[in-house]
């Protein structure tokens, strides 16, 4: 009986028996993820990782529209993707920021709201675009 759904499992699920260097359907789905984030961060000027509910995300989308109309904004509402969840566990690894807004602009971290306001009261976004 054992053996059996073992090989049941076996045949559903391939790669998931054999040797440990090839990846599992899991981990499959986290390297999609990271090339999917990476290739978003490096294509775009401004690149927010947002959630539509969230008042400080709105901020900051909002700061863009108002004082940088003619720049293109590219913003990944992560609560309404199926994908939300891995991505949002990748930037933690790649920012050590688990939270939204998560602003990058021309491939820089910028962090979160907070920070990009007190960079454009510096005046210092202009010279990152
Ligand atoms: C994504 O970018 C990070 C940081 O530059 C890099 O360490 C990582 O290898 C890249 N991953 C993929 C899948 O491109």
């Amino acid at each position: 009986m054992l053996r059996r759904g073992l090989s049941l499992f076996s045949a559903l699920y391939p790669s998931s028996l054999a040797s440990s260097s090839s990846p599992s359907p899991r981990q499959l789905k986290e390297m999609v993820t990271k090339d999917f984030v990476n290739q978003t961060i490096a294509q775009n000027r401004v690149v927010i990782f947002s959630k539509s509910y969230c008042p400080y995300c709105k901020r900051a989308k909002d700061l863009f529209t108002t004082a940088f109309p003619g720049v293109e904004v590219k913003v990944l509402e992560l609560d309404i993707r199926d994908d939300g969840p891995e991505i949002q566990g990748y930037l933690l690894q790649l920012t050590d920021q688990r939270t939204v807004p998560n602003i990058f602009i021309n491939q820089k971290h910028i962090g979160g709201n907070d920070k990009l306001q007190a960079l454009h009261k510096a005046d210092e976004v202009r010279a990152l675009l």
